[in-house]
């Protein structure tokens, strides 16, 4: 069954296609003119994206952030096991372009394949494989900008670093003095243990997985679409020890979601008894959402 996802985006890979042009190439290669090339770039798919981002930063406020925290925090919407989840996950394939479209689990698989290809430690392969899984935020009905895009901490003042900052004039803790100075609501260098992210999958899979996985997975889940940090360092004043520690993983990690996506769908027939053993070894038999 194929859903087509709300606007504005055609589907959530368009956001993902858009950070490509932002970093075309791995972090210790990015260039300073290719974002000048980006933000020359002119495509009516940009158009989409555009808009895509006028929303999120419009509306993720530090409010927002909450009341999401609360309504899905509390895990009580579903419960699964792993296979049912990518099943269920599998509902947000886009349809309108069915020759490069990859599903959601052969995005995962590729980028878990890559992993364990360089030799990596079976939990990390295991964090390639869950890391869209809270995706499915689309399917509980939240809208696109809710899920996917870009993240960055609310309660703080939003950098002009992360992608089209203009937007976030339109956004009411823009104006607010409790949440619109560098430190907000925070302390220098309180760690992002106690920072809010704006809400979205990252979140998400990040609290569904955190008793489960070691910490340097935990960091590569819950801030995998964190680029004004990972890409931009914008926001170190934020970072503790024990993060900048920790982005080293994050780092690590982005490569493999960004740049393993290949029009050859893995073979899972092939791979199931190897990923039945490795989701056995860490995670329960079900998996609350
Ligand atoms: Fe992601
Ligand atoms: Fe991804």
């Amino acid at each position: 069954m194929n859903t087509i996802v709300a606007e504005p985006l055609k589907s959530l890979d368009e956001w993902e296609d858009d950070i490509l042009l932002r970093y075309p190439e791995p972090k210790s290669e990015t260039a300073e003119k290719q974002k000048d090339d980006y933000r020359n770039y002119d495509d009516p798919a940009r158009d989409t994206v555009r808009e895509f981002y006028r929303l999120n930063h419009q509306f993720q406020t530090y409010d927002f952030v909450m009341q999401k925290r609360r309504e899905y925090l509390a895990f009580n919407k579903k419960e699964m096991t792993i296979w049912e989840a990518f099943d269920f996950l599998n509902q947000l394939v886009d349809d309108s372009d069915p020759d490069t479209d990859l599903s959601q689990l052969q995005h995962l698989l590729q980028a878990s394949e890559a992993i364990r290809a360089d030799g990596h430690p079976d939990w990390m392969v295991l964090t390639g494989l869950m890391h869209d899984m809270g995706k499915v935020l689309c399917l509980f009905g939240e809208p696109q900008w809710a899920v996917v895009g870009d993240t960055f901490p609310v309660g703080c003042a939003y950098s002009d670093k992360i992608v089209y900052p203009e937007y976030f004039k339109n956004n009411p803790d823009y104006d607010n003095g409790h949440y619109n100075t560098k430190l907000g609501v925070y302390k220098q260098n309180c760690g992002l243990k106690n920072v809010h992210m704006s809400w979205g999958h990252d979140e998400y899979v990040y609290q569904m997985m955190k008793d489960y996985l070691p910490e340097p997975g935990l960091y590569m889940l819950r801030y995998h679409s964190f680029y004004a940090q990972h890409r931009e360092g914008a926001y170190d004043h934020l970072l503790d020890d024990h993060d900048r520690e920790m982005f080293k993983y994050v780092d690590l990690f982005n490569p493999y979601d960004l740049y393993s996506k290949n029009p050859t769908p893995p073979n899972w027939t092939e791979l199931k008894p190897y990923y039945e053993a490795l989701v056995a070894k860490y995670l329960p038999p079900t998996i609350r959402f």
